[in-house]
């Protein structure tokens, strides 16, 4: 299914390894994984406007936001009712910004670009930007049915419910106003483990700092990158409206997507005390910009929207099949990986060797992950090169975890920016083979569909720490 052309493979593997001692990791050696040329922005607008009003206290009752799946019949007809009420605006009045086509550009504006001012991912804008997005397409809604207790569902894929939610893929057609044609995940049909498992939900839920949860000024966090980006592709495919952010808002289910993305972020702040947000005023500070439920456009900033049951007057039900959360202390220590591009313990640590052979969880923590970013594409990482060739994914003991390259415009090949930071869970077998001091390999397999194969490579990144978790009580 991968790497067809063993000789190519071969080619760039050599290519691969002979950078790596050269220490030289540029993105110009990369040819064999067609670097990204530069391409025009993608062209979307929002209406125009004056200056910004503030936003304003919002006094509605507190109100809970509820897995799709698990809404009643009649609440699913108010769901639907507002969708139609919006998507009708885009022919009754095409410039009012709450309409459908006008809230999806919101995201095309703001994502798609490759304008650092403009761009919400990448960095600690990530979760805030995109927790206020929601909150006003929610309040747009509830107007357009007249309903102040109306809240969006969540998808709940870090619960268990995997399948696409029934209320967008029932009918599965036009006439359904959550329906998308361009979807590659069939009704039916779950989201692989490998992105929104226990492992991984867990995982990101114990990440230590906000640094590697919601990213920093400069890079952004795990789960962006997975379960977020994983997500995006998993339901639109290579080329599905989910799978670019030119699009990704054109289809109902990313706003129950993004309120998933959005819930991971509420329970990761409530898993430990010293799950906290940045106070730094360079992120407290920042400044987003949206139209509100009477057209009125608005700046909120990301201090407006922390507390969001109090400020934004919604929770989420709590609803969690497998939760079981140890409050972690993590430490992470250098290893050579600059020297060796291996994961080897060294002889000098044993902290490191004592850790590996007792019960204590182990993570690696990537910093500056580099993937070829010419297509959307999720990315597996695998504990050796045989395990990546078998791809098995989340049933693999080597099975490091998994991530992803949204793009910006299915015709803009230019790369989103920068490079990831990724925390990676490490399971009993490869914690053995470290202890007994053994040189570790990361392998990257992924970027396929049925017409597209797959390709591997050995994974690149500017440092990787190994860090270990210590129940907080005991430190
Ligand atoms: Cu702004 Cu999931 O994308």
């Amino acid at each position: 299914m991968f790497d067809t052309n063993e000789e190519e493979s071969r080619r760039r593997f050599l290519q691969l390894v002979g950078i790596g001692v050269l220490g030289g990791w540029s993105l110009e050696s990369w040819s064999g994984l067609a670097p990204p040329e530069p391409m025009p922005q993608a062209t979307c607008a929002l209406p125009s406007h004056g200056a910004a009003t503030a936003f304003r206290r919002d006094c509605r009752p507190i109100r809970p936001r509820q897995v799709a799946d698990r809404l009643t019949p009649a609440e699913v007809d108010q769901l639907k009712a507002a969708y139609q009420a919006m998507r009708a605006l885009d022919t009754s009045d095409p410039s009012d910004p709450r309409g459908f086509t006008q809230q999806a550009n919101v995201h095309c504006v703001f994502c798609a670009t490759n304008d650092p001012a403009l761009q919400m991912h990448f960095t600690w804008r990530f979760f805030a930007w995109h927790r206020a997005y929601l909150y006003f397409h929610e309040r747009i809604l509830g107007k357009l049915i007249n309903n102040a207790n109306f809240r969006l569902p969540f998808w709940g894929w870090d619960s268990g419910f995997r399948n696409l939610p029934q209320p967008y893929v029932t009918p599965n057609d036009a006439t359904n106003p959550l329906f998308n044609s361009t979807r590659a995940l069939a009704p039916g049909t779950g989201l692989d483990l490998a992105n929104v498992g226990p492992t991984v939900i867990n995982g990101v839920l114990t990440l230590g700092s906000f640094d590697d949860f919601g990213g920093t000024a400069t890079a952004s966090g795990t789960p962006e990158g997975n379960p977020h980006g994983t997500v995006h592709v998993n339901v639109g495919g290579l080329n599905g409206d989910m799978s670019a952010f030119s699009t990704a808002a054109r289809d109902p289910v990313f706003y129950q997507h993004h309120a998933t993305v959005d819930r991971l972020w509420s329970d990761w702040n409530k898993a430990s005390p010293t799950h906290t947000n940045p106070t730094d005023p360079a992120f407290t500070g920042l400044t987003f910009n949206f139209f509100d439920e009477n057209k009125v456009w608005r700046s909120i900033t990301a201090a407006q929207v922390l507390d969001h049951e109090n400020s934004l007057r919604y929770v989420y039900e709590p609803y969690r099949f497998w939760e079981q959360f140890i409050c972690l202390f993590w430490r992470p220590f250098p290893i050579d990986w600059r020297l060796t591009r291996k994961i080897v313990i060294p002889r000098t640590n044993p902290a490191l060797y004592k850790a590996l052979s007792g019960e204590t969880p182990i993570r690696f923590n990537v910093r500056g992950l580099e993937l070829p970013r010419d297509r959307s594409a999720i990315y597996r990482i695998y504990a050796s090169e045989a395990e990546a060739k078998a791809d098995a994914g989340d049933k693999s003991p080597g099975f490091l975890g998994a991530t992803s390259i949204v793009l910006n415009d299915p015709g803009n090949r230019h790369p989103v920016r920068g490079t990831q930071n990724v925390v990676l869970n490490v399971r009993q077998e490869v914690r053995a083979t470290l202890a007994r001091g053994e040189a570790i390999q990361p392998w990257v397999v992924g970027g396929g569909d049925q017409k597209t194969p797959k390709r591997s490579f050995p994974l690149r990144a500017a440092d990787v720490l190994v860090a270990v978790g210590t129940a907080e009580q005991e430190k």
